[in-house]
């Protein structure tokens, strides 16, 4: 079975765009005059040779610091075969955002509920959604470059881009409400009731999502902001929710990101080249062929009582050592999980029942690529709720994720300190090439051809 590290946690030098370089060398040459005014200075009392060394060192340290605004300035393409935001090194800051096409019936209370419909309701809906995704192409693409979208009132706020990202997805309704049931994928539906979801209705389904991430805050912020406000009438919103992760530059670039329990989270993902995260030539939807499904799970962790727990226990719910991240049967994180390994005493050293036994592939089908987002939240009354947004995303819901939420509702030691209160599954449309979007295509156009 293929199990890679984290293709998600690799840094993002090489795409940092070349005015960023640029600077990186203005910034150096500027430094190294400074630098050489005051090592002139000394050099009448030291010697030339001291001076040049200095001078030498002074400049190479100027060249390995990277521009202080770098970060702003790195770019990820919008087009390509995939969406950005699925397989892309996952950035600091984030939001989910699930909205219902307007005038659409409401159905927070029964997501299965199929719309009765006329022929002119089902084209109004196709009309608008394909509105929807034409904004979101265009003004999308114009962001991730730094530009601001069309008839914007703040461009300025557009002009850091820091890696944003935009990747759009499709709600089981939605292909009833436009009238083409036949094109949903058929592991897109709302996932059945577990006993440890206490799932609140602010957070579940919707017919589209928008998930934007950058790795500023601000840019996160104007693109919901714009990109919402683009769409408007067009669709409803449902709900919001906002996650972040490691700052960028805070922690070394390939360091495994904790969780809010202080667990690293994100160690074992399958290999995002092949046909595990992004839907291959046997899914029956051929519109989704590149495209990726995502499962959202919004799950509150209780810290109050998790602080309670003293590190031996923790590590035995979780199978691995919070510390380092490393399996129980290892020394390192990456060491591989052995199930089968037993103490002294004859007693699995994993505990069967603790989250990574549970959870750990059976199968080399049960492998999605985790991108785990933290929150914290007003809980309502003042007090923070804390947790994760879970985001797995895989080519087929049924074959590889479900099978491992089943076995973990049914029983994971993790659990007692964890509550899903969201849940929502999405169709992600496979990405938009430069030549479709120049011959006049959008995201998700496969669903009108
Ligand atoms: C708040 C809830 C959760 C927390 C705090 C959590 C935490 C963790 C941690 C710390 C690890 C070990 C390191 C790693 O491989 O990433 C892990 C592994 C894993 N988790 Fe979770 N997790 C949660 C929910 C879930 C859910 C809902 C699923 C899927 C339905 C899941 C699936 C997995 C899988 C597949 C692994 C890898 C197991 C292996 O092969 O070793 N987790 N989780």
């Amino acid at each position: 079975m293929t199990t890679e590290p984290r293709p998600d946690e690799t840094q993002h030098t090489s795409e940092h765009s070349t005015r960023s370089r640029s600077h990186t060398r203005r910034a150096f040459l500027g430094g190294t005059s400074a630098a050489a005014v005051g090592v002139a200075g000394g050099a009448a009392l030291t010697g030339c040779a001291r001076a040049d060394t200095d001078a030498d060192a002074a400049a190479k340290a100027a060249e390995a610091l990277p521009s202080p605004t770098a970060i702003g300035e790195a770019q990820i393409p919008f087009h390509g075969e995939r969406q950005a935001g699925i397989a892309t090194p996952p950035q600091a800051h984030c939001v989910f955002r699930a909205f219902d096409l307007a005038g659409a019936p409401d159905n927070r209370r029964d997501y299965a509920a199929t719309p009765r419909l006329g022929g002119d309701d089902t084209k109004r809906f196709a009309a608008a959604l394909k509105g929807v995704l034409r904004v979101w192409t265009d003004d999308g693409a114009r962001l991730v470059r730094g530009e601001s979208g069309l008839a914007d009132m703040d461009p300025e706020l557009a002009e850091n881009p820091a890696r944003l990202t935009l990747t759009v997805g499709f709600g089981p309704r939605l292909f009833d409400l436009i009238g083409r049931p036949e094109l949903r994928p058929r592991w897109l539906r709302q996932l059945p009731a577990f006993e440890i979801d206490d799932l609140d209705d602010r957070f579940n389904g919707g017919d589209l999502l928008l998930h934007i991430a950058a790795d500023d805050p601000l840019t996160v912020a104007n693109a919901s902001r714009l990109l919402s406000a683009g769409v408007r009438g067009l669709v409803v919103s449902r709900w919001t929710q906002q996650g972040f992760r490691k700052a960028s530059g805070a922690h070394p670039k390939d360091m495994t990101q904790r969780n809010l329990f202080g667990q690293l989270d994100g160690t074992v993902q399958p290999d995002t080249g092949g046909d595990l995260v992004f839907c291959g030539a046997d899914e029956d939807q051929e519109w989704m062929r590149g495209g990726s499904g995502l499962v959202l799970r919004r799950i509150v962790m209780n810290m109050a009582t998790w602080e309670e727990v003293d590190p031996p226990q923790r590590d035995l719910s979780l199978g691995r050592r919070q510390s380092t991240g490393a399996p129980l049967t290892g020394e390192h994180e990456f060491d591989p999980v052995d199930l089968d390994a037993k103490d002294k005493a004859g007693l699995e050293v994993i505990p069967p029942q603790s989250h990574v036994a549970r959870a750990h592939a059976r199968t080399p089908e049960e492998l999605f690529l985790r991108r785990p987002f933290n929150f914290t939240s007003d809980a309502g009354g003042g007090d923070p709720e804390s947790g994760l947004l879970f985001a797995a995303y895989c080519a087929n819901v049924d074959r590889q994720f479900l099978p491992v939420q089943e076995r973990l509702a049914e029983a994971d030691l993790l659990n007692t300190w964890t509550t899903p209160t969201g849940s929502a599954v999405f169709a992600l449309p496979p990405g938009l090439g430069e030549s479709q979007a120049e011959a006049g295509g959008f995201l998700g156009d496969g669903l009108f051809t």
